[in-house]
């Protein structure tokens, strides 16, 4: 009987190996473009400071809670988004229909693994490019110029989506002990100890303006923020967390039922977070040395910063690791974004193999509409005639999608989800506490998430 008022215990198809091989797959998803290419551009747009600790408080008191919910989620359905989220809805007498809310997930996941992969493909050349020295006392235009070269031929950019997906679907395809667990193992510390290397190197090429960095990072300066700024902290927040894109759920659901959930959530949004904070300090010193501009928006990696190496002692090399840091940052998340559909695809009978192949097949086939948006389809504004999509491309909207709307969406459903439909008691077994932190987590969850969720929603509509 007990079992039947809180839910039936079930049991994973696989798991992994331990648990800090699971922290270090979740950190891997949560690690990606968002914390080295978008984070540092979005705090030079906004102005620093202030913006960071925005970005700091929005992880704390709304990413954080969620993640531990979608693990949970996860852990406790033991199956891909869409049948979990129905055998927990049963588990609680509610509506089937709350598989759609898997569904979603799933969808926002292989809609930004389509574009993901583009914009990770951009920085497999760069590789070759700081490794040749291409960029070494080239002028400022001239790297724009690679840069818009790049975006401008359909071919090249093609040939590196393709790459980028062949290596997704080469981990993924392989299964998650053989193929994601020694991909992370190997990829995660790697991506750590280039980044580590430099910012040492920063600090001793030029302790000035490493200073400058820290101070632009660290010291708020209120006046620069804008409600603006504020939208763009939270959306990031999820977006770096990958929360509500089924990749931490379906991870999640592999989860050991010992692992304590509460410490693997706060060590991954750890990790996470101080990846993306060590990408500044990787990141901003040389800008400034280079008295280059830190609000440059998103050519801010591919271009202000390939100007800097080309011009610094011994950028070849930094500028080489650099690079071969992001493709592997964007790899270990692009894996993740795999899974759901293929554990979904694995319930429904199909190999490891033939789902991966499958899924990541279909979103490099989307994936060549971001392509074309970048150059051919440029002008192509299939929803132009809406003001707010007006000069919108696809890539854009696909972003506008997932970032703005599927993402919230799905972080204020699982919200509801976790502190509102499921019964408390069920939700102390799975997290195995009901002291005062789970006290905390149910607080968050149940008013302060969805609370702030909404309010986003309203704001951006209005
Ligand atoms: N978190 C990743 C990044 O910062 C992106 C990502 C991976 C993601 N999996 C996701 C985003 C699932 C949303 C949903 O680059």
């Amino acid at each position: 009987m007990a079992d039947a008022a809180i839910g039936a215990v079930r049991q994973p198809h696989q798991t992994w190996s331990n648990w800090p091989t699971f922290i270090l797959a979740v950190a891997g998803s949560a690690v990606g473009l968002g914390n080295i290419w978008k984070f540092p551009y979005i705090t030079g747009e906004n102005g620093g400071g202030a913006f960071v600790i925005v970005y700091l408080a929005c992880i704390a008191i709304i990413g954080l809670p969620i993640l531990t919910a979608e693990i949970m989620l996860g852990r406790r359905g033991r199956m891909s988004p869409v049948n979990s989220m129905i055998a927990l809805a049963r588990d609680a007498n509610r509506s089937r229909y709350w598989g759609l809310l898997g569904v979603m997930m799933m969808l926002a996941a292989f809609l930004i693994l389509s574009f993901y992969s583009v914009i990770a493909g951009w920085a497999i050349p760069y590789v070759g490019q700081a490794l040749v020295g291409s960029f070494a006392d080239a002028t400022p235009d001239e790297i724009g110029g690679i840069f818009g070269g790049l975006l401008a031929s359909p071919w090249q950019l093609l040939l590196w989506h393709t790459v980028f997906m062949a290596l997704t679907v080469g981990v993924s395809g392989i299964g998650v002990k053989a193929g994601i667990e020694r991909a992370v193992t190997i990829l995660m510390p790697s991506l750590f100890i280039i980044l580590a290397v430099l910012i040492i190197y920063n600090m001793m090429a030029d302790a000035s303006s490493f200073d400058k960095a820290v101070k632009f990072m660290f010291n708020p300066d209120f006046s620069k923020l804008t409600s603006e700024a504020i939208l763009t902290a939270i959306g990031h927040a999820f977006f770096t967390l990958s929360i509500a894109g089924g990749a931490v759920f379906a991870y999640g659901s592999y989860l050991d039922s010992k692992a304590s959930i509460g410490v693997t959530s706060v060590a991954i949004a750890g990790i996470d977070t101080l990846v993306a904070l060590m990408a500044g300090l990787a990141i901003f010193p040389i800008v400034f040395a280079n008295g280059l501009e830190a609000g440059s928006g998103p050519g801010l990696v591919f271009v202000t910063l390939p100007i800097a190496f080309g011009q610094m002692p011994g950028g070849q090399i930094i500028g080489t690791l650099f690079f071969v840091m992001l493709v592997f940052a964007a790899w270990t998340s692009s894996i993740s974004m795999l899974e759901a559909i293929v554990e979904w695809l694995q319930e429904r009978g199909l190999s490891r193999g033939k789902a991966s192949a499958t899924v990541a097949g279909s979103a490099w086939l989307l994936g060549l509409t971001t392509v074309l948006s970048l150059n051919l389809w440029k002008g192509f504004h299939p929803l132009g005639f809406i003001e707010r999509f007006e000069g919108k491309t696809l890539f854009d909207l696909y972003d506008y999608l997932t970032a703005n709307i599927m993402l919230p969406l799905g972080a204020l459903l699982m919200a509801v989800f976790a502190g509102w439909i499921m019964t408390r008691a069920s939700t102390e077994e799975e997290l195995a506490t009901s002291g005062p932190i789970y006290r905390v987590w149910y607080f968050l969850i149940r008013y302060v998430a969805p609370i702030g969720i909404g309010a986003i929603f309203i704001a951006n509509l209005g």
